[in-house]
């Protein structure tokens, strides 16, 4: 008998657990949250908007897939008000997701949201903070370090558990952007970027490799310089095309990752934006570095062998980001 793909049927996971929340339901926020509904990991994720009903709404066709997809994590929707109403929907989340704040237009920086953005992160920050106060927060609202820089400053919490998301979406920008190049698959491609998210961003190719061979022996210099441009400028080539807003699919699978590695306290070692504390000679900053991820946020930094001109990128990455990060302080 052929086999029915109607929905319904599947055996219950029985290992689902926690509440994982994201404030913010644009593209980013939606699907971040349909990422992590699907990985069916979490007894609940909350979805909360600004929009009257956008947030519930959406919740309500999520949890209306669930029986195709075959999800049990249940999706709780809802509205939030300015002054902090309905945030009492994140009570007891163990991780939160701030992706509030406004996209890039095209021929913006993402430094030309730093005003608007600074006022939404610091207010989504103080409410995530007074109702999920053992949190870990995940940041990608953009300019991405100085905003996750902000959100730790405005919720107090200790710098290990509020973390920003980056690395992993420029690392998986520039190993598709190798393998299409070589026409291999991407799961034979490692890359990392490191420093910010921006004009500083590090792309560190002493550590890539495809099928474990170094990329600069399989391309010439000239070559790999114009993938780590392209790498660079890759969420401006989105908002080039899309014309009314940036990248989602690719910075949500990135956000959804490292809120997975969070919840199963895996110990992944990911390129995130961090709290650097010394590492490569550079304090007291939030920076795109490697960093192990677990229940409690970020364990520690990875410190890796990185080249002199690598370093002195990342050093300068350190001190754009530094100098940023003392004027949103003031927002
Ligand atoms: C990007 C935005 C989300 O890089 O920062 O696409």
């Amino acid at each position: 008998m052929a086999r029915s793909d109607l929905p319904g049927g599947r055996p219950p996971v029985t290992s689902r657990k926690g509440k994982v929340a994201v404030v913010g339901a644009g593209f980013y926020g939606s699907t971040t949250a349909q990422r992590l509904a699907e990985y069916d990991i979490f007894e609940e994720v909350v979805l909360t908007d600004i929009r009257d009903g956008w947030a519930e709404g959406l919740a309500l066709d999520l949890n209306q897939s669930r029986p195709v997809e075959g999800f049990e994590t249940k999706v709780t929707g809802q509205t939030t008000g300015p002054n902090g109403e309905g945030y009492e929907a994140l009570a007891g989340a163990s991780i939160v997701v701030i992706t509030a704040g406004l996209p890039r237009k095209p021929g913006m920086s993402r430094m030309d949201l730093i005003e608007v953005n600074a006022k939404i992160v610091r207010q989504v920050a103080e409410n995530v903070a007074k109702h999920a106060p053992e949190a870990v927060l995940i940041v990608v609202s953009n300019p991405l370090d100085e905003m996750t820089a902000l959100a730790a400053k405005v919720s107090q919490f200790p710098s290990s558990r509020v973390l920003g998301q980056a690395g992993m979406l420029d690392t998986a920008r520039f190993s598709y952007f190798v393998a299409t190049k070589l026409g291999v698959p991407v799961g034979s491609v490692r890359t990392l970027t490191l420093g910010s998210h921006g004009d500083t961003m590090v792309p560190v190719p002493s550590a890539c490799t495809v099928d474990g061979k170094p990329l600069d022996s399989l391309l010439p210099a000239d070559e790999i310089e114009a993938l780590v441009t392209r790498t660079r400028n890759g969420g401006g080539e989105v908002v080039a095309l899309l014309k009314t807003g940036s990248a989602y699919y690719a910075p949500s699978a990135a956000a959804a990752r490292m809120a997975r590695a969070v919840a199963e306290d895996s110990g992944a070692v990911m390129p995130v934006c961090a709290w650097v504390d010394g590492e490569y000679g550079i304090s007291g900053v939030y920076l795109g570095v490697e960093a192990e991820i677990g229940a409690s946020g970020v364990r520690r930094v990875v410190e890796r062998d990185l080249t002199d001109s690598e370093v002195a990128g990342l050093r300068a990455a350190a001190e754009a980001v530094r100098a940023k990060q003392a004027d949103v302080a003031a927002l």
